[in-house]
């Protein structure tokens, strides 16, 4: 099959696009209202995107809460959700009023972050602590102004569970990191691969045996 999204011509009972694009990381973004009331909410539209300085952004889809607090506060922090708090991640997504902390909502403790002032969910294994650079309304490619809303951050500091570093490196399959995927679905990571980059020496050994995957098939 084929289709275009612009024209949602797939035929299918729901759009298939998150689907393919997946799994994606969830943000799980709290904030501070200018009332000082704790937001959290989970945004899958969410990547790093620069190393120096390291960036990252979430999206977000019509102008919500996390939006509003962060432009008005100028901070922001993304905790990292893992499988075992996969319906504390479902019930913060509720649309709720401003005045409700979705911390209050699920029973999640708050811990303090150290730079800046929203806090980080305390079961969460990772945290990274982030300043406001800029939110941009995203558009088509006929310049046609977007819904969406993305923000972006900069990570000025990071606060890592001891216990999800083993051998010197954050462990992503022992603290079964969530991802969102289509329709209803999660997954964690439950394993991982690794592959050493092709270099100069190691590259024509991998091309050979690309070559004899192939021929095999
Ligand atoms: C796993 C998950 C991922 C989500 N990702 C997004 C997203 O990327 N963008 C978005 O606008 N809403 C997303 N949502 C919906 C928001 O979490 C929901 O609208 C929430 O109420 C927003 O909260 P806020 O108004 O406090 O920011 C997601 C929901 C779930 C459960």
């Amino acid at each position: 099959m084929f289709y275009e999204p612009a024209k949602n011509d797939h035929g299918l009972p729901h759009s298939p696009l998150k689907a393919i694009i997946a799994p994606r990381p969830i943000g799980w973004i709290s904030s501070l209202s200018a009332d000082g009331i704790a937001n959290l909410a989970p945004y899958s539209f969410f990547n790093m995107i620069g190393d120096d300085p390291a960036l990252v952004m979430f999206s977000s889809t019509s102008r919500k809460d996390s939006v509003a607090n962060i432009e008005a506060t100028g901070e922001f922090v993304c905790s990292l959700a893992i499988a075992d708090l996969i319906d504390e991640v479902n019930v913060s997504s509720a649309a709720v009023p401003p005045d409700v902390s979705e911390f209050d909502l699920t029973g999640l403790a708050k811990a303090p972050s150290r730079l800046v002032k929203p806090p980080r969910v305390a079961a969460a294994p990772a945290a990274l602590e982030c300043v406001h650079v800029e939110t941009i309304q995203l558009k088509g490619r006929d310049g046609r102004k977007a819904d969406q809303y993305m923000v972006i951050g900069e990570v000025v500091g990071v606060f890592i569970d001891d216990a999800a570093i083993v051998d010197g490196r954050f462990d992503a399959a022992r603290v079964h990191s969530l991802a969102r995927c289509g329709y209803l679905d999660y997954s964690a990571i439950e394993h991982l691969m690794e592959r050493a980059r092709p270099g100069r020496a190691s590259l024509p050994g991998m091309v050979e045996a690309l070559r004899a995957k192939h021929a095999a098939e």
